[in-house]
């Protein structure tokens, strides 16, 4: 039996999430259902930040929350509240046997050793913008276990590498929250309705165009650049590129997304692997840009053929329009 296409299926805009996850997973024959419940716990965990961070302003959630993460950096409350967030909705659903973390150094047991999957997340990018009512979001990276079912996941089911990513995706709470994913079969897009409670299928089988005008990069590293960065910059300067960098990458990346541009996070002195995470922010936001035929690296090579060496590794990082990707990379 041959597996149709989301893009074969009638599932025109205007569809709820919940009927797109049914639909598709009708596409797969012998498909049990877990990984649709997977996401659908993800839909509801990123409901509850959305209430969460709607209401950040007026509760005493923003600031600092005192503690730091395992990086070291400073972590923000709501860092905080999504990472518990996102935990307990993967606890409770019970497909997922393991999460790695942003904010949490060792492996979180979600104590269903039957589960099937891990996931790989960052509860909250994007956290200098939490304060100021600036775009914020979610990224997640789904696998299927690579040790035995009934046993407790190890570190290799999340060194699988990018290409074994079953499901990725992210979530932005932007002027609406939006949760974007792709299970390999294009990218789709669901805008959430408050009043209704739902997600609501807004931005069909999305592709990045292959050319487009707008750059991010923070600017004020430019002294921190190496020279084929600085040239890129300067060549985007003089060709009358637009700079637009909001600090949060799933908001700069899903611009560049829909209107065409390019995100780099490259090396610099004071990060020389780069600040970006591999597991939880390049490997699925590369996954994203590939299936909507965009590209993503880390100067040398495709971002999802990198070979993980760690659980909390950074990586430079180089994504959006194709052409200007290849453009990038064709002087490094
Ligand atoms: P996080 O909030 O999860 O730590 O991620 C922040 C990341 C990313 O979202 C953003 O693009 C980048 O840090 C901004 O870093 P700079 O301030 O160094 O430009
Ligand atoms: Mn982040
Ligand atoms: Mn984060």
């Amino acid at each position: 039996m041959s597996v149709k296409s989301t893009q074969e299926l009638v599932l025109p805009v205007g569809v709820t999430l919940d009927r797109f996850i049914m639909r598709s997973q009708s596409a797969f024959p012998y498909a049990t259902g877990e990984l649709s419940q997977l996401l659908r716990d993800i839909a509801l965990a990123g409901k509850i930040i959305n209430r969460e961070v709607n209401k950040a302003g007026l509760v005493d959630v923003t600031g600092a929350n005192g503690t730091a993460n395992v990086q070291g950096e400073h972590q923000q409350k709501l860092d905080v509240v999504a990472n518990v967030r996102f935990i307990r909705a993967l606890k409770n659903g019970g497909e997922v046997c393991a999460i790695i973390s942003e904010e949490d150094e060792d492996i979180i047991y979600t104590g269903n050793d039957h589960g099937k999957y891990v996931v790989a997340m960052d509860p909250l990018d994007g956290s200098s913008n939490i304060d100021v009512n600036v775009s914020i979001g979610t990224i997640f990276s789904i696998y299927r276990r690579v040790t035995p079912v009934g046993s407790q996941a190890t570190v290799e089911d999340f060194k699988q590498g990018g290409r074994k990513q079953v499901a990725a995706g992210y979530i932005l709470y932007g002027s609406s929250t939006m949760l974007v994913y792709s299970t390999g079969c294009g990218v789709n897009g669901f805008t959430y309705d408050q009043s209704l409670g739902e997600y609501i299928l807004s931005h069909k089988d999305i592709c990045c165009p292959v050319q487009g005008s707008i750059y991010s990069i923070n600017d004020a590293y430019y002294n921190s650049y190496d020279n084929a960065v600085q040239q890129f910059i300067t060549d985007s300067r003089r060709d009358g590129y637009s700079a637009r960098y909001i600090g949060s990458l799933v908001a700069d990346f899903h611009r560049n997304m829909l209107k065409g541009g390019i995100y780099l996070y490259p090396s610099t002195r004071k990060d020389p692997q780069g600040k970006l995470r591999l597991l939880y922010e390049c490997y699925p936001l590369a996954f994203i840009a590939e299936q909507a035929g965009a590209k993503a690296t880390n100067g040398y090579r495709n971002i999802l053929d990198v070979e993980p060496d760690s659980m909390h590794q950074r990586s430079p990082f180089y994504t959006g329009s194709a052409q200007m990707v290849e453009g990038l990379t064709a002087d490094m």
